[in-house]
C-alpha cells in the first residue's frame, strides 16, 4: 500500500537577517508517497536546499502544516525530531561530507552507533550496504583513497545502512563529473526500484532531474510545475 512520506500543506519559510526578510519558501504544497523518485529543480537561490532542509527536519517552517510519515513535525520537541530524523531518514550531500580518517566502513557505521547497535551489528550492516553500492572491496579505505563517485557512494552506504524510508539528496552529483554522476542516478535508481526507497534529490541538471519519475520546479521560493517524468510514463 502507498502510504504518504511528506504531506506539506501551506508551508512557508522566512529568514530574517537584521532588517532584512527573505521569504525562501511561500505557498508549499505537496505530497510524495511511498515509493517515490522525486527531482526538486530550480534556478540558485529558487529555495530547494531550504526546502529540503525543512523536509529533513533539519530547518522548521515559519508556516504551514508538515506531516513525515504521519508525524505533525511542528508538534514534535527537538529529541522526537532528531529521533525521527535517525529512524526514518538518510542524507546525502554535494560534497560527500565523509569524516576523513575513518575508513569507508567506520564512516557507513556513524548513524548505527546513534542508533546503539552493538559493535558487530554495526559491522555486518556496514558491510551490506558497502556491498549494495559496489564498494566491498574499498571498505577499509580512507575517503582520500577514494574517487568523487566512490566517495559518493560510501555516503549513500552510510545513508543506507539505517534502513531509512526516504533518502534526501542535495545537488548528490554536484561535484562530479557528468560520467560519475551518471553512475550514482543509475544507483539511485536501483535503490528506488529494486530496494523500494523513496528518494527526494535536489538538483539544477535537468539530465539529472529525468532520473526521478516526477520533477517539481521551484522558481522564487514558489512551486511552479509539478510533472512525472518519461521514466515513470515509460515505466
Ligand atoms: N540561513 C539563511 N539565512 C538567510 N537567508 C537564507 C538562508 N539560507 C538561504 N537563504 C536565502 O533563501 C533563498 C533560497 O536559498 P536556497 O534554499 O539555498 O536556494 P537554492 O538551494 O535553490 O540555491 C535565497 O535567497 C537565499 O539567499
Ligand atoms: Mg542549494
Amino acid at each position: 500500500m502507498k502510504m504518504d512520506i511528506i504531506n506539506m500543506t501551506d508551508i512557508s519559510k522566512l529568514y530574517k537577517t537584521g532588517i532584512i526578510q527573505v521569504e525562501a519558501l511561500k505557498n508549499i504544497n505537496f505530497k510524495v508517497v511511498s515509493g517515490e523518485f522525486v527531482s526538486i529543480m530550480g534556478p540558485s537561490g529558487s529555495g530547494k536546499s531550504t526546502l529540503l532542509n525543512l523536509i529533513g527536519c533539519l530547518d522548521k517552517p515559519s508556516g504551514g502544516s508538515y506531516e513525515l510519515s504521519g508525524h505533525k513535525v511542528e508538534k514534535l520537541t527537538d529529541s522526537k525530531m532528531s529521533e525521527i530524523r535517525n529512524e526514518f531518514l538518510g542524507f546525502v550531500f554535494q560534497n560527500f561530507h565523509l569524516l576523513p580518517n575513518m575508513t569507508a566502513q567506520k564512516n557507513v557505521e556513524i548513524p548505527l552507533v546513534y542508533r546503539g547497535l552493538s559493535a558487530k551489528a554495526r559491522k555486518e550492516l556496514s558491510e551490506k550496504s558497502l556491498e549494495l553500492v559496489g564498494l566491498k572491496d574499498r571498505m577499509h579505505h580512507l575517503p582520500n583513497q577514494l574517487s568523487g563517485g566512490q566517495q559518493q557512494r560510501v555516503a549513500i552506504a552510510r545513508a543506507l545502512a539505517g534502513s531509512p524510508a526516504l533518502i534526501l539528496a542535495d545537488e548528490p552529483t554536484g561535484a562530479l563529473d557528468s560520467k560519475t554522476g551518471g553512475k550514482i542516478m543509475e544507483l539511485f535508481t536501483e535503490l528506488n526500484e529494486n530496494n523500494k526507497i523513496t528518494i527526494v534529490q535536489v538538483t539544477h541538471e535537468e539530465e539529472i532531474a529525468a532520473y526521478g519519475g516526477r520533477i517539481l520546479r521551484l522558481v522564487d521560493g514558489e512551486i511552479v510545475s509539478d510533472m512525472e517524468t518519461n521514466r515513470r510514463k515509460n515505466g
